[in-house]
């Protein structure tokens, strides 16, 4: 699926892990625990949404359908509230991002955060959780392709020691340019370690809950 390359964004406001959580509906608490899971068929609305708030060109109903049905090089995540109790105004589906596995190539080729949610640094989690899913299929480098006007992506790459290795001009249907990131050697310890590391703070953040949009 030549097509699928990852997309763009916008800014944000900032982080905001919260240190308390019980999961029920804005009104009664200000946090909510979040969990990581795959998604699946189930999620599709709730995807097709996510991408609609996320993306001009967003991917259509029936690439999700083939990506998760068809692909075998595939793995697609999901954030969601951990506990659907008393969750009336949460949303069912909070962020999304897939990989597709190429032996010792990963290639990220999407992640989107809800609007409201972003800030919470759940983008980095997610991300952090696909890198972890792709190393343990064997992947030694992650790569992927983010449009030059999408700063806040970027950082969020540079963030995770992601550089750029090459530049593809007019590769979006738009003619924008893209910048090619990678992340290499993840299987070193120096690489992988402090990843690992954050991955297990962001998580044990994300159970304890996160600030709700207000
Ligand atoms: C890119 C995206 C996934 C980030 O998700 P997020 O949950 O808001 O990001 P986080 O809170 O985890 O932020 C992680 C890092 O990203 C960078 N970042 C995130 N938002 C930022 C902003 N508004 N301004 C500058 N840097 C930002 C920072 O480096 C941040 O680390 P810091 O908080 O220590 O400064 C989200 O903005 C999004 O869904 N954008 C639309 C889709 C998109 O562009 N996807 C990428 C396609 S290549």
């Amino acid at each position: 699926m030549a097509a699928l390359t990852c997309q763009e964004k916008q800014p944000k406001s900032r982080p905001a892990v919260a240190r308390n959580a019980t999961c029920r509906s804005p009104s009664i608490s200000q946090t909510c625990p979040l969990a990581i899971g795959p998604l699946t068929l189930a999620d599709l609305d709730s995807v097709i949404a996510l991408e609609a708030a996320s993306f001009p060109s967003p991917w259509s109903r029936a690439t999700y359908h083939s990506e998760l049905t068809r692909n075998h090089r595939s793995r697609y995540l999901k954030v969601t509230p951990a506990t659907a109790s008393g969750a009336a105004a949460l949303p069912a589906l909070i962020a999304q991002a897939g990989v597709m596995l190429f032996g010792a190539e990963m290639h990220i080729v999407t992640i989107a955060v809800l609007p409201t949610w972003r800030g919470r640094s759940i983008g980095e989690w997610l991300l952090l959780a696909l890198l972890a899913v792709g190393r343990n299929q064997g992947a030694e480098t992650a790569t992927l392709e983010v449009r030059v006007s999408n700063a806040v992506a970027q950082r969020l790459y540079h963030k995770l020691n992601f550089t750029q290795v090459g530049y593809r001009r007019r590769y979006y249907p738009d003619r924008e340019d893209a910048l090619v990131l990678a992340l290499t050697d993840l299987n070193a310890g120096r690489v992988w370690q402090p990843l690992r590391e954050r991955f297990e703070r962001l998580s044990a953040a994300m159970q304890r809950g996160v600030d709700m949009p207000g």
